[in-house]
This record gives structure tokens, C-alpha cells and sequence, in this order.
């Protein structure tokens, strides 16, 4: 089997190494991988952007199965493109991904399904963006409509920041993706994660998670694209994630289905627990990132068969996932300055590590051999444990190990797991 991996952040390489565990006979490929998957695959010198190119390479090289990764390819094509190509694929058509690169087709979407979410309004003139904020009152959510790597989602404690921040949008600062601004509802409770693979009909879940989206320990501090992760979470029991399955990923799925778009691939769903229930924040067409290298490493059954069942169209019924005891919470290190400006090229050390602990790689590269930084986020400490707790400090003490200039990390990942344990002992 010869299996295509686009892309080369932390989340590609956490699915490189769960796929090789799952397949280790097959032959991987990837993107312009980074430091630390260029060791355990082949490199293709496309970028997973340019579709047609990739999809032709994919055909012509007789790849069984493209994965990919992240959502600026799947909005541009890609997974179009293979299907062209006959290159069977996980991930979903540039129209099923919609609902993750336009948030206002997504908020249309979910208000014709009755999924609930924060009220909302979309707005391309800044006046009309100030009048609607001044009317809902404070906080206040301001969002870019396109795709903003995660970092495009300001919320606003008053409506002068968020006036601003609308402004600012519409202004360019977002560029393209800021052209419309979504104002939307603030809504309060604890974010969740969950991942369900679907087929266009069926799906089945993964373990949920929660991301630490701030930059700061505390939660504090400006959006990022993910500071650390951990799973499973402990007020995600059986019965939410029932509510969450019925209120929100099947209607969605159908939904996408009636439009003419079936969502074959990893559906993200990102919520806010509320005293009212399950909302959506948004949704993702891929997998999260970091919340994948938490998820994977607690999979015990197969990640490629569902993978191939979606690809291939031959049905998830047979591919309930399974999980090992235990927790596992990802520490991510980023260089100094992230999310704003930060240095590259820091030589990076990585000491012998325990069995429990997996190093993903995601801004990293190899320059004359050597390993050095060459993103904002640049690798991803996951480590295993009995619970949340061991698994914490596991993965705390591993990322002090790990050394670049400049080297910058939450010590505080899984608090909010930590506080309910010592709540509940
Ligand atoms: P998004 O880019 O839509 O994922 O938003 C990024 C982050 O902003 C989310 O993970 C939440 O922490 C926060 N956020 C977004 N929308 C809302 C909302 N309506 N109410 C409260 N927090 C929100
Ligand atoms: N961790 C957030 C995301 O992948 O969008």
C-alpha cells in the first residue's frame, strides 16, 4: 500500500506515525515533510495548494490512499481533484469543506438544521457592523469570514474593542478572509473537541478533547492556533456525547448531504458546553491541530480502516474506533513572539525521551542535518498516563527537556481536568 500524506504540521505528523503503526509495511509519502517526518517517509516537493499538480503526482505514483491534512487544500480542491484523478482520498470536496472556509455558509447551514448556535450576523460594511454590536451590548464575538488559521475569531469584552476590531477586518487586516465579518453572540461555558469520521451517511466518534486556544497560561492572552490538548475530557460522558451526535453532527451531516455535498472525511465539531447545552463554535473539515496529537495516541484500533472505508466508499459500519485506557495531554512548544513575529533557524535539541512520551514535529526543519525551528508552533509534547494528571506532568517535564532559543510553553495544559480531579478527590 502507498499512502499520501499532504501536508507537514504536527497534526500530519501525528497521523503519519499513528498510520505507519496501523500499516507498517506500506510506503509513506508526504509533502514537504518537516524535521521530524522527513526520517519516516518519502518527500514530494508539492505544495498540497497547488491541487491539480498533487493530484496528477498521486495518480502517476499509484498512491492507495490520500490523507489530508489541513484545510486550505481541501477548501482550494484537492480532494476534488484525486477523485478526478481516481486517487482515492479522506477528505471532503471543496464544497463539503464549506462548512469549515466559509462560516457564513456554515451559520446558514445550521440555522436550515436547527443546530444550535450563537446568534449571528454577517456584515461587509463597518458602519452596519458598529450599529449591530452597539445593539447586542457586551462581550461581543468579532470574526473574519474566510479562513484565518484559527487566529481570525476576536472576543470582545466591549463593544468599542470590538467596533475596532471589525474595522480593522474590513480594513484588510485579515486580508481576503476579512472582507465580511461575522458578529456573533457571545457564548459562555468549557469548550470541547470532537472528531467524528463520516462517510457522507454514517460517522463514528473519536475520543473528545479540549484545545488551549490562548497563548497564555491562565487562558489568557491572544488566539493562537492551539497551545496544548488533552484527552478525554471528563464532563464529555456517554449521554453529552449522545446529545452531541443527535443535536449537532447528524443533522449537519444530513444537511450537507441535501445540499448536494456529502461530507466524506473528518468532521470537527467545536463547542461550548452551555448551561443550555451543546452550541457550535464552528466546524472544521479536518482534523484538529493540536488536539490530534492527543486523540491518536489513545486510539487503539485502526485509524487507516476507517480512513480507506471513507476513501473507497465501501462503509463504516464495521469500524467502531477503540481506546486504550488513560489520558493523554499534549504541551506544545512555539517559538518566542507566536502568534505574532517570531525568530527561525534556533537549533533544536531533543534528549532520549520515556516510552510514554511521543514528540510530534510541526515547525521544524533540517538544515545540514541538523534539526532547527522553522515555524510559530513547533512541536508537540504528547504524553500517555494512568489520568489526566500523570499525563500533565509527564508531558510538562518531557517539554522542559526539549530546548531552542527562544523556546515557549504553557505549563498549565489540562488545568481546567486537573481542577475537576482534585474537585471531585
Ligand atoms: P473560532 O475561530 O470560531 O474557532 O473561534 C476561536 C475561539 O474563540 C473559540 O475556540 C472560542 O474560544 C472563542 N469563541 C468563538 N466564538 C465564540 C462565541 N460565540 N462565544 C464565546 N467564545 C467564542
Ligand atoms: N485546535 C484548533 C484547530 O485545529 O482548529
Amino acid at each position: 500500500m502507498r499512502i499520501l500524506i499532504a501536508g507537514n504540521g504536527g497534526r500530519e505528523h501525528a497521523l503519519l506515525w499513528k498510520l505507519r503503526r496501523d500499516a507498517p509495511e506500506a510506503s509513506f509519502f508526504a509533502t514537504r515533510p518537516n524535521g521530524g517526518m522527513a526520517d519516516e517517509c518519502a518527500a514530494v516537493d508539492i505544495a498540497p495548494a497547488d491541487a491539480p499538480a498533487l493530484a496528477s503526482w498521486a495518480a502517476a505514483n499509484r498512491i492507495d490512499l490520500a490523507v489530508i491534512g489541513p484545510e486550505g487544500p481541501l477548501a482550494a480542491g484537492l480532494a476534488d481533484r484525486m477523485e478526478e484523478r481516481g486517487v482515492p482520498a479522506f477528505g471532503p470536496s471543496a464544497k463539503a469543506a464549506r462548512i469549515e472556509s466559509s462560516k457564513a455558509f456554515a451559520k446558514d447551514l445550521m440555522a436550515g438544521a436547527g443546530v444550535p448556535t450563537a446568534a449571528y450576523e454577517v456584515h461587509a460594511d463597518p458602519d452596519r457592523a458598529a450599529s449591530c454590536i452597539e445593539a447586542w451590548g457586551e462581550p461581543v464575538v468579532v470574526k473574519a469570514s474566510g479562513l484565518a488559521a484559527g487566529k481570525g475569531a476576536v472576543v470582545c469584552a466591549t463593544a468599542a474593542e470590538a467596533v475596532r476590531t471589525a474595522r480593522e477586518m474590513l480594513g484588510g487586516a485579515f486580508g481576503e478572509a476579512g472582507s465580511r465579518v461575522v458578529i456573533e453572540e457571545f457564548m459562555g461555558g468549557e469548550e470541547l473537541s470532537v472528531f467524528c469520521i463520516a462517510d457522507g451517511e454514517d460517522y463514528v466518534t473519536l475520543l473528545p478533547s479540549q484545545d488551549h486556544k490562548r497563548v497564555g497560561e491562565g487562558d489568557t492572552g491572544p488566539n493562537t492556533g492551539g497551545m496544548g490538548a488533552y484527552a478525554p475530557v471528563g464532563f464529555a460522558t456517554e449521554a453529552l456525547l449522545a446529545e452531541v451526535g443527535d443535536t449537532v453532527v447528524a443533522p449537519v451531516l444530513r444537511a450537507l448531504g441535501e445540499a448536494g455535498c456529502p461530507f466524506r472525511g473528518l468532521l470537527y465539531a467545536g463547542l461550548m458546553i452551555t448551561p443550555d447545552g451543546p452550541k457550535v463554535v464552528e466546524f472544521n473539515c479536518r482534523f484538529g491541530d493540536p488536539e490530534t496529537q492527543a486523540v491518536l495516541p489513545l486510539l487503539s484500533s485502526s485509524l487507516l480502516e476507517p480512513m480507506l472505508a471513507v476513501a473507497t466508499g465501501s462503509g463504516l459500519a464495521a469500524h467502531a474506533p477503540r481506546f486504550a485506557e488513560g489520558a493523554a495531554v499534549t504541551t506544545v512548544l512555539a517559538a518566542s513572539g507566536y502568534p505574532g513575529a517570531y525568530g527561525k533557524g534556533a537549533r533544536i535539541t531533543v534528549p532520549p525521551l520515556p516510552a510514554n512520551v511521543h514528540v510530534f514535529h510541526a515547525g521544524t526543519a533540517l538544515d545540514s542535518g541538523r534539526l532547527v525551528t522553522s515555524g510559530g508552533r513547533v512541536l508537540a509534547v504528547t504524553a500517555v498516563g494512568e489520568d489526566v494528571r500523570g499525563a500533565c506532568e509527564a508531558s510538562r517535564a518531557a517539554a522542559e527537556t526539549i530546548t531552542f532559543d527562544g523556546r515557549y510553553f504553557r505549563r498549565d495544559i489540562g488545568w481546567r481536568e486537573e481542577k475537576r480531579l482534585a474537585a471531585g478527590s
